[in-house]
This record gives structure tokens, C-alpha cells and sequence, in this order.
């Protein structure tokens, strides 16, 4: 196939960051996907109405010209996370509230420590039909990196499901297939989404020849097993699984550091990586339901009606990107030639 066009994508996971960096993050999302779930863990996090429509206006405000990108919003989840916050979230359009266990990721410091303390909030959640996104992972010290997804499932997830039967959920960057076989056997109730990186790359990506720390991400790259475990997952076509960047900008010289942070700046490659991976699975035809119909099916949205072209064609991700305030940052797979671009 040389050409695909899809009803136009939205993107159900990432990070603008806020100040100038929406200069350059909203342009690079707006550029191809028509909506975005956008993440609360900013500094200060997103905690409630109020803070998420002014966060909104600055997001619209940094839209190019002419643009119609839509972001939705979300409210990070804390301990001082009220009833009213959800009640008054939800009648103001904010989509979904998100949980980060403390510590687990950036800036998650002001995350709640125990999640059972949230199963009031929860509830309430279930009852305003408001959806919770979750980052799946503990966090003890005595549990491994690697494991920390599946013991989350085990120890966290199927408590709360059990409990909450009909609140929608979305966990979140699923990375292993523990989580891929957990959501698919769940009801219609639970979906992930699944980043570009999960789905090209695994821990030799990040490990072998040398540290990439470009490759570095939260839940951290997993073994191959898993890897295919998430392209199978994709090539499916179940509507349980769909598009989430987690676009995750961070400056270079925080990723190039003796303690570099995590994320990968995905925003101006995504689709056509997404598209790249769906072809070298021979599965083409079920990129529109990923990217583009089980999002907003389960969000309850409306489908988008306009649509997106991409074309076979060559080109290179660019090596770096000057932020607005001068500093550079490393794209994800910077310098890497792409197969798919999209039709101008
Ligand atoms: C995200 C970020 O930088 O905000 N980082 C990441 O590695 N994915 C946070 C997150 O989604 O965990
Ligand atoms: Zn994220």
C-alpha cells in the first residue's frame, strides 16, 4: 500500500508541560491528531475544575492559526481530591480524572499514597460515569522495575474492578503481556492505551551498547516476550486497545544526566511510527479503529468526521528541536529515517 486515509486520530495520553513549551507541544499534537487527553501532572498538578479550564485556555491559546485541536482535560488525583472536585469536574466538561501512585513517575509527588483512600472518590466517579486513567505500577522498593505493572494488576487493579464494576477505566501505557491479557479478558468497562515506543522497542533498545537515555521511559521498556505481546495485541483490532502517545517532553539535558528523567518526546512522529508498526504487522486496516474509532467509543465521543492522509514516503526525524526558550530536545528516535509521512 502506498497511501491510508483515516478519519482523523486523537491522541488518548500525553504531556503538553505548560508556559512556552505549549508553543512547541500543541502545534507538533495539533499537527495531525484532532483531540488529546491531556496529563495533569504538571507543576502544580491540575487538581481541579478551575485549574484545568485555565490550563485549557493557555493550550488553545498555543493552537496555530486556523487550528480546531481540541484538548480534554483531566484532574490529577490527591489525597485533598473531594467528592465536589469530581462533581464539579464533570459539569465542567473537564473528561477524566487521573491516579499516579506517589512516586511512581514525574512529578507525581503530590500523588496519594494509598489507593484504597481513593475508593470514596471512586465511587463517586462510578456514579458521575467518569472516567479514571491509571498509571499501573507500585511502587515498594522491594518490588522490581520490571515487575511493577503486574503486581500493580494483581494487587491493585482486580481489588478496584471487583469493587467498582461499572467505572470506566483506562490503564494507561500498558507495557507487558500480563496487562495486554488482563484487559483483554476484562469487561467492556476497562481498555489501554499503548504508547509508539512499547510497541517498536524493548529493554535491549534501552540497555544494549551503551545507556539510551533517549529510550527512557515510565513503565520502562520490557523484555521482546512482551513487546510482541503488545503488537499482537494491536494487530487484533480489538476495540480494548487504542492510541496513547505519552508524549513526554523533557529538555536534553535532563534526559542526557546522571539521573535522567523519563519520557519520550513522541508528538511529531507518532502517527506515522503507529502507522509504520501496523504495516510491518501486516495489519493495516486496523490502524483507523486504533487510532481513530475505539478512543472516542469509549470515551463516549463523538467520532471525528474529517480525515488524515499518509503517504509512503521517506524522511528523517530531526536530530534535535530548539524549544521556545532556547533549549534543545531530543525527539523520539532522532535522526532515524521515518517510512510514513502524512499528506500536506
Ligand atoms: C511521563 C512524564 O514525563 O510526564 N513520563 C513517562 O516516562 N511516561 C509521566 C508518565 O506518563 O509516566
Ligand atoms: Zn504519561
Amino acid at each position: 500500500m502506498k497511501e491510508i486515509t483515516l478519519l482523523t486520530p486523537d491522541d488518548w495520553h500525553l504531556h503538553f508541560r505548560s508556559g512556552d513549551m505549549l508553543k512547541e507541544t500543541v502545534p507538533a499534537t495539533a499537527r495531525c491528531f484532532q483531540r488529546a487527553i491531556v496529563m495533569p501532572n504538571t507543576v502544580p498538578p491540575i487538581t481541579n475544575a478551575k485549574m484545568a479550564l485555565d490550563y485549557k485556555r493557555h493550550i488553545l491559546a498555543a493552537r496555530p492559526e486556523g487550528s480546531t485541536f481540541e484538548p480534554l482535560m483531566t484532574l490529577y488525583l490527591t489525597n485533598d481530591t473531594s467528592s465536589q472536585d469530581i462533581i464539579d469536574a464533570k459539569a465542567s466538561g473537564v473528561t477524566a480524572a487521573k491516579y499516579y501512585p506517589a512516586g511512581a513517575t514525574t512529578n507525581s509527588d503530590a500523588a496519594c499514597s494509598d489507593m484504597l483512600d481513593l475508593y470514596p472518590i471512586f465511587k463517586v466517579m462510578e456514579e458521575q460515569d467518569f472516567p479514571l486513567l491509571i498509571h499501573g505500577e507500585v511502587t515498594d522498593n522491594e518490588i522490581d522495575i520490571f515487575d511493577r505493572e503486574k503486581v500493580f494488576i494483581d494487587r491493585n487493579l482486580l481489588p478496584l474492578v471487583e469493587k467498582f464494576p461499572q467505572l470506566r477505566i483506562v490503564l494507561e501505557h500498558i507495557t507487558t503481556q500480563d496487562a495486554v491479557e488482563f484487559i483483554a479478558d476484562a469487561s467492556d468497562y476497562l481498555a489501554a492505551t499503548i504508547t509508539p515506543q512499547h510497541l517498536m522497542l524493548n529493554r535491549n533498545d534501552l540497555l544494549v551498547g551503551g545507556i539510551q537515555p533517549h529510550n527512557y521511559c515510565l513503565p520502562v521498556l520490557k523484555r521482546n516476550t512482551h513487546q510482541q505481546a503488545l503488537r499482537q495485541a494491536v494487530a487484533s483490532g480489538s476495540k480494548k486497545f487504542f492510541l496513547g502517545t505519552d508524549s513526554a517532553p523533557h529538555e536534553k539535558q535532563h534526559k542526557e544526566s546522571a539521573c535522567g528523567c523519563a519520557g519520550c518526546y513522541s508528538a511529531l512522529n507518532a502517527l506515522e511510527l503507529y502507522t509504520t508498526v501496523f504495516e510491518e504487522l501486516d495489519a493495516l486496516e486496523k490502524l483507523e479503529g486504533f487510532a481513530s474509532l475505539y478512543g472516542p467509543d469509549f470515551y463516549k465521543l463523538p467520532r471525528n468526521t474529517s480525515t488524515i492522509t499518509l503517504i509512503k514516503q521517506d524522511w528523517q526525524i530531526p536530530k534535535a528541536i530548539i524549544l521556545p526558550n532556547g533549549e534543545p530536545i531530543v525527539p523520539f528516535l532522532a535522526g532515524k529515517t521515518v517510512l510514513w509521512k502524512i499528506k500536506e
